[in-house]
């Protein structure tokens, strides 16, 4: 049975951005001091953009080797990585390049692949060898960064697609109703055995899907791409600002933690 998720809301942006900064680093650092590295996936989207601005301002650069960090991809738009929609391209001009991560330690889905399948084939072959997984098992990064679309979609799993049932593979091909419409994710398998997944929301428009989320009215909202992300063994937080946590009760205090469901 999947633990609660912890929620933990924050008065605004600049809190957010810090808080979530610094919590990437706690998780950092256990892994570092349990195994010697930290594997994380990272996503695209405006949100885990301002995480990625905060961990490079001078007060969370510094404080952190990320010499031992391996960064993954949660998902990635089918686009060249110099596109400005590429998540590649994000996470390359706001954190590879002010925290001077060397290509070595970057694994990206290759979105402008001409063979799709073999990219994601080859991606879910990188992430075992990594993590040193047999093909009996799933994969276990320490952390997993997803956004949350106002549709209820996460990394690029949106709402019916099939690719919701997909228990073969570890990335799989799929089709987004947002451009760009062609997209590398991970499947639900491999977020679920994360030992955190960090879900990251901020303002008031994704204030409606947070609270069908945790406060679900019709089957259709029971089965959002986000509302299937429960890991089983790992925990589950979402950091929320005071906006996109306006349809939640009792949140009116912010910067407090709370449990919910
Ligand atoms: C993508 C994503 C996607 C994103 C959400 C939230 O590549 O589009 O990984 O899941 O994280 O759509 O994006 P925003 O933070 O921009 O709303």
């Amino acid at each position: 049975m999947p633990a609660a998720p912890d929620i933990r809301i924050l008065r605004d942006s600049q809190a957010w951005a810090a808080a979530a900064a610094e919590f990437v680093q706690e998780v950092g650092k256990e892994a570092i001091r349990a195994t010697g590295r930290f594997l994380i996936a990272l996503s695209g989207g405006t949100t885990p953009e301002t995480l990625y601005r905060a961990l490079a301002t001078p007060t969370f650069a510094n404080r952190f080797d990320w010499s031992r960090t391996t960064f993954f991809f949660s998902d990635e738009r089918c686009v060249a990585p110099d596109d400005p929609r590429s998540n590649y391209a994000l996470a390359h001009r706001a954190l590879f390049i002010p925290l001077k991560i060397t290509s070595s330690q970057v694994y990206r889905m290759l979105g402008e692949a001409r063979d799709l399948q073999a990219a994601a084939n080859e991606y879910g072959r990188q992430l075992r060898l990594v993590t040193k997984t047999s093909t009996s098992a799933q994969p276990s990064l320490d952390l997993i960064l997803l956004g949350l679309g106002e549709d209820g979609h996460t990394a690029s799993l949106f709402p019916g697609a099939p690719v919701l049932r997909d228990d073969q593979n570890l990335i799989a091909v799929t089709q987004s109703p947002k451009d760009p419409p062609t997209r590398l994710t991970m499947t639900l398998g491999v977020i679920n055995r994360a030992s955190v997944i960090l879900f990251l929301v901020a303002g008031a428009g994704k204030a409606g899907v947070v609270r069908a989320i945790f406060n679900p009215k019709t089957e259709a909202e029971r089965q959002l791409p986000a509302a299937l992300v429960a890991p089983e063994e790992g925990h589950l937080i979402w950091f929320l600002d005071r906006d996109a946590a306006a349809e939640l009760p009792n949140t009116s205090t912010a910067d407090e933690h709370m449990r919910a469901r």
